[in-house]
């Protein structure tokens, strides 16, 4: 332990949840020679960087298509308005994802419904969908969160049954698998984030929705872009400006090549938080058998979640809780009529969870050190 502390005495000056500077130090070289091409190339906007990693991305995903947006935000509202939801329509989703899961679908004119989550996963508990939908549900959005796919099969076979849509929300999950399929592949339209954070992250804001289904492609094409086939005519009464730029594109296509070597690091640090934690009094992740985890975070659950990570900051390191609020339970959504007390294991898992530090560039040294701190304050 002490020769861990000093060999970090000097260098060490603070360890977070997340960070991109090491890994850019790196791919620097790769990224400005990327935006340089682009720059000189004569096209910012909608060019041949876009195609190129719409088609190479949809084919990591084994998707026919690829629609490049600014966001996974504007992904999933994008399709919805596709979908053509109309006020009072259903979608069900979780309460334990990121905000904009579920804000999309109210933009899209939806209305939010939740399923509870499994307590060994923090997914969607599937054998509990069915009971939630209504004559009004329009729709599912399934939500890989952490890194990992939820139990498809039922969902897949629910949806086909009922006649209503299946969105996969792949932001935390690319290159995660369920049964060998790869997350993306396994619905009428998948939504990417390609925010910085990301397991394919660039350094702004971008979002791609993959799909097979060639009406979805060439609607989301014209949605992104005015409503427009081509400049200045529009065929579709609206229209949205929502385009992933040259220069994102370049960047991620760059990208693209290391992410199946960022995944084996982060199954790498994972391997390793399982190992040494083990016998602590923290329950750890839990990867399910049918499944690969991406491990786009490392989520952890501890009665003593806030203690832990007020004595983690006093010793310069600062966690992240994803998420600590259950959206069911935000003023901002009240207006749906939900309350403390609808979805139980959410709402006891929030208080309880949250994440180690995991990027492919946390090196070992660091991963032990931090182990080491968590340890002795477990103690
Ligand atoms: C599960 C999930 N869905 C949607 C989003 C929205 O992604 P973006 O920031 O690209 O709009 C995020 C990003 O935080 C996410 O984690």
């Amino acid at each position: 332990m002490n020769y861990l502390k000093n060999l970090f005495k000097k260098k060490l000056k603070k360890i977070a949840v997340w960070n991109y500077l090491d890994e850019l130090k790196v791919e620097k070289k790769e990224v400005l020679s990327a935006i340089k091409k682009v720059l000189n190339s004569g096209t910012l906007i909608l060019g041949d960087n876009v195609k190129e990693f719409e088609n190479k991305f949809a084919k990591y995903c084994n998707s026919n298509y690829g629609i490049g947006v600014n966001s996974a935000t504007d992904a999933l509202f994008l399709t919805m308005r596709s979908f053509g939801l109309k006020k009072g329509d259903e979608v069900i989703s979780v309460s334990n994802t990121a905000v904009p899961t579920i804000s999309s679908i109210v933009a899209a004119n939806g209305t939010p419904r939740f399923v509870d989550i499994d307590p060994s996963t923090y997914l969607m508990d599937v054998n509990k969908l069915e009971k939630s939908i209504t004559n009004k549900t329009k729709g599912v959005i399934v939500v890989h969160l952490f890194g990992q796919c939820v139990d498809m099969d039922k969902v897949i076979e629910i949806c086909k049954r009922r006649n209503i849509f299946l969105i996969e929300d792949c932001s935390q999950s690319h290159g995660a698998k369920y049964k060998n399929k790869i997350a993306g592949s396994m619905s009428d339209a998948s939504v990417f984030s390609f925010y910085p954070t990301k397991i394919l992250g660039g350094y702004g804001d971008a979002g791609m929705v993959v799909t097979n289904n060639k009406k979805i492609n060439d609607n989301l094409k014209k949605l992104r872009f005015y409503g427009m086939e081509k400049t200045y005519y529009s065929i579709l009464e609206e229209g949205y400006n929502s385009r992933l730029d040259e220069m994102h594109a370049a960047i991620l296509l760059n990208k693209l090549k290391r992410l199946d070597n960022y995944i084996k690091r982060r199954r790498k640090i994972a391997k390793i938080y399982q190992s040494k934690l083990k016998e602590t009094s923290l329950i750890l992740p839990c990867e399910k058998e049918y499944n690969k985890h991406s491990f786009y975070v490392y989520v952890v659950r501890h009665k003593k979640r806030d203690e832990i990570l007020q004595k983690l900051k006093e010793k310069n390191i600062f966690l992240n809780i994803s998420y600590p609020w259950p959206i069911h339970t935000m003023t901002g959504f009240r207006q749906f009529g939900f309350k403390e007390g609808d979805l139980p294991v959410t709402e006891k898992v929030a208080k309880e969870i949250f994440s180690l530090p995991m990027y492919p560039s946390f090196n070992l040294k660091k991963q032990l050190y931090f182990i080491e701190t968590l340890k002795q304050i477990l103690k």
